[in-house]
Parts: C-alpha cells; sequence; structure tokens
C-alpha cells in the first residue's frame, strides 16, 4: 500500500488525472472502474483539460461504475449514470458502447447484479478501479458488515450514507434507499486500486483504514490486504496522522 498525503484537493485531483492518464496512454484498452460522488469530480475534470489540450484518447477504453441507485432511470439528473456524462464521458472521446453502469431501474435488481457481474467477469474484470471512501468507511456501496467475499449485489444503504448523500438531492426523502454495487470481493479483483480520500469528514475513516486492522465493519480495511493500492490524502482528511509533505510506504 502506498499513501501520499497531499497538500490540497486541486492537488490530488491532478496527481491522480496523471496517473490515469499514464494508464491509459501506456495500455489504450485499459479497464478502469469508476466512483462517483464529490471526491472525483475534479479528477475527472483533469482528464477533460487533458483530453482539450493534449487529446489523450479514451476509445480504447472500457469502464465500469461501481455503484447505481435503484429505482433511478439513466436520464435521472441523480442518477450515476447521469454523472458519468455529465461530469466525464460527454466530454472525452470514450466510446459510451464500451462504459458499463448497473441498471437502476431494472425492475428485477437481482438479474441485474448478476448480469453485471458476470459482464464484469467475461470483459475480465477490472485493470485500475477508482475509489472513494464513505466516512462510515464504505467502498462502492458496501456498507459496515458487508461479506469481504460479496460480489455485486443489493444493498439497504445506511442512514449515514443517505444523509451525506443527500446534498446531491433536493431532499433528503429523495435520496433512494437501495443501490446496486460491486461487491467487495469484486473489488478485490481489479488489478490495482486508486483510493482518493479529501475532506476533514473523512478523518476518523482515515484513521481506522491506516490502523491496519482488517474487519467487515469496515469495509475499506479490506484495501490493507491487496497487493497494488494507492490513496491519495489531503490534508484535511489526514487531520493529526500526518503534516505535509507525507510519503508513507506500508
Ligand atoms: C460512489 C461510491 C462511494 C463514494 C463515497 C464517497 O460511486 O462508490 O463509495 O466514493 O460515498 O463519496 P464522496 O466522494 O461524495 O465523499
Amino acid at each position: 500500500m502506498e499513501i501520499k498525503s497531499i497538500e490540497e484537493y486541486h492537488e490530488m485531483s491532478l496527481v491522480a488525472s496523471k496517473m490515469i492518464i499514464d494508464r491509459v496512454k501506456k495500455y489504450p484498452n485499459i479497464k478502469l472502474g469508476l466512483a462517483t460522488g464529490g471526491t472525483p469530480e475534479g479528477t475527472y475534470q483533469q482528464l477533460i483539460k487533458d483530453y482539450h489540450e493534449n487529446r489523450t484518447s479514451y476509445q480504447g477504453i472500457t469502464t465500469f461504475n461501481l455503484d447505481e441507485y435503484i429505482g433511478l432511470a439513466e436520464e435521472d439528473s441523480n442518477s450515476y449514470h447521469y454523472y458519468m456524462d455529465n461530469h466525464l464521458f460527454d466530454h472525452i472521446d470514450i466510446n459510451k458502447e464500451n462504459t458499463f453502469i448497473p441498471k437502476g431501474d431494472n425492475l428485477n435488481p437481482a438479474e441485474e447484479c448478476e448480469r453485471y457481474e458476470l459482464l464484469l467477469q467475461e470483459k475480465g474484470g477490472v485493470d485500475l478501479q477508482i475509489l472513494g471512501i464513505g466516512s462510515n468507511g464504505h467502498i462502492g456501496f458496501n456498507e459496515p458488515g458487508s461479506s469481504f467475499k460479496s460480489r455485486t449485489h443489493l444493498v439497504e444503504l445506511t442512514p449515514a450514507t443517505r444523509e451525506a448523500n443527500a446534498r446531491f438531492f433536493p431532499s433528503i426523502e429523495d435520496v433512494p434507499k437501495q443501490a446496486i454495487t460491486m461487491g467487495i470481493a469484486t473489488i478485490m479483483k481489479s488489478k490495482e486500486i486508486l483510493l482518493l480520500i479529501s475532506g476533514d469528514s473523512k478523518k476518523e475513516a482515515v484513521k481506522r483504514l491506516l490502523s491496519g486492522k482488517v474487519s467487515e465493519d469496515f469495509p475499506a480495511s479490506i484495501l490493507n490486504q491487496h497487493p497494488n493500492v494507492t490513496i491519495l490524502i489531503d490534508q484535511a482528511a489526514a487531520g493529526s496522522m500526518g503534516t505535509y509533505p507525507m510519503l508513507l510506504m506500508k
């Protein structure tokens, strides 16, 4: 696990985007796992900026998103499908046929989970997975208590997660109660993982993650057992864990 503490969010986004661009240039058919939420927005902005300036091409890549809310159709402005179009896909030369996100409006979520997991396997899995982290330690929407053996599955979102995400919705009542998420075992199959952590609401999560204790109560802790993880932490999230510049190797 390589942990880099970075002074502030903008710089974190730059470092993350450079890492992604580097991989995409080296492996033009790379399969990327993508996250949504506030944290990767800056990274996606940097990818778009680089695309305009340097024309890095995404034509050959395939993407798989971590998760999607149940009940939201693709065109719903709160769906993660809409988020991806809006924050990235509509602004680069990606072939949308090669972008995959669970379908939140499939009336049979169990079937959708199975379809998505099989699709991931058929395509050979994710090469580089981008992750954010919930303040409760969730990765994807694998809430505390999720089995480390889980594959793509239907989850009940915790009140804490619904509250944290209410900022993107008109009101908390509008935040869906369920989602489809890649499972922990699905995420752990990725060849490489890049975890982005920003903001002081993540301070406790950083402490627990870096304590090295692995437990299903804190889903992100499993990353301590992945052979190829880079974690970028901004100063607000690192808190008392370290002052800039800090570079820890675990
Ligand atoms: C999003 C996802 C979530 C978020 C996490 C952090 O696709 O899987 O695990 O990464 O909830 O969200 P932000 O970045 O909004 O704090």
